[in-house]
């Protein structure tokens, strides 16, 4: 069986230069893991937040099942100066779950603390924010994407940067997600994740190079030649 979570056809983003987005089509597997791959300024992100619902595009379509989407973005929203902490931070993904106006129940309580001990954040729970590491930081922000317990989410880039032990914790969390039956997306260059790939999608320029690539050919294309 295999169903489409987001069918996306005819997409274009433009910025005023060259366009980020140029005609492109996707389907997005459901219940599986898709890695957006190519070089840097390929459209990668500008795919990815449209795909999320958190860029219009400038012509296109995206369609979406019934699922909710979780978004992480490859860098983070979150101001140095608020006095969050962590908890208060991943919390935030059970908000968008919620609405603003529903107090948390004992489930999104218990999805947040869930959340914290797969990142293994949970002795940092009541920490400032600010005051984690880079890594730590990737990992609180991961959290609250699961935290939101969405059908699918969208990840930028979420082990660019990262020690080799928190990649490892976000490629697990990654794998769980797939195990639960949800469709995850990342953008990635990591060749860990994307040797994790159902499906790869390669772009360049703008353009769908190769859709649904094997994760061993991509890797060969991309292997430096000389
Ligand atoms: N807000 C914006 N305004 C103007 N141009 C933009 C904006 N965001 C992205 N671009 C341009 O659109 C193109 C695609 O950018 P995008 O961030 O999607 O690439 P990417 O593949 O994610 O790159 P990277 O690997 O560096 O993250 C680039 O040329 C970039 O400069
Ligand atoms: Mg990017």
């Amino acid at each position: 069986m295999s169903l489409t979570a987001i069918v996306a056809r005819a997409l274009t983003v433009d910025f005023g230069g060259a366009l980020a987005l140029d005609d492109v089509d996707v389907d997005i597997a459901a219940a599986s893991l898709t890695v957006i791959v190519g070089p840097n300024g390929a459209g990668k992100s500008t795919l990815l937040e449209v795909l999320a619902g958190a860029r219009e595009p400038s012509s296109g379509s995206v369609e979406v099942g019934a699922h909710s989407r979780a978004f992480v973005p490859q860098r983070a929203a979150v101001s140095e100066h608020l006095p969050l902490t962590v908890r208060d931070v991943v919390s935030v993904g059970a908000w968008g779950r919620a609405g603003a106006l529903r107090r948390l129940d004992a489930s999104d309580r218990a999805a947040i603390d869930a959340a914290m001990v797969r990142l293994d954040i949970a002795a940092v729970a009541r920490h400032p924010f600010a005051s984690l590491s880079g890594g730590q930081r990737q990992r609180a922000l991961l959290a609250q994407g699961l935290a939101r317990r969405a059908g699918i989410l969208l990840l930028d880039e979420p082990t660019t940067g990262l020690d080799a032990a928190s990649a490892e914790r976000n490629r697990a969390a990654i794998a769980h997600e797939c195990a639960r039956g949800a469709t995850v997306v990342c953008v990635s260059h990591d060749d860990r994740l994307i040797s994790d790939a159902d499906h790869l999608v390669e772009l360049d320029a703008g353009r769908v190079r190769v859709a649904h690539a094997s994760p061993e050919g991509v890797r060969a294309a991309r292997a430096p030649v000389r």
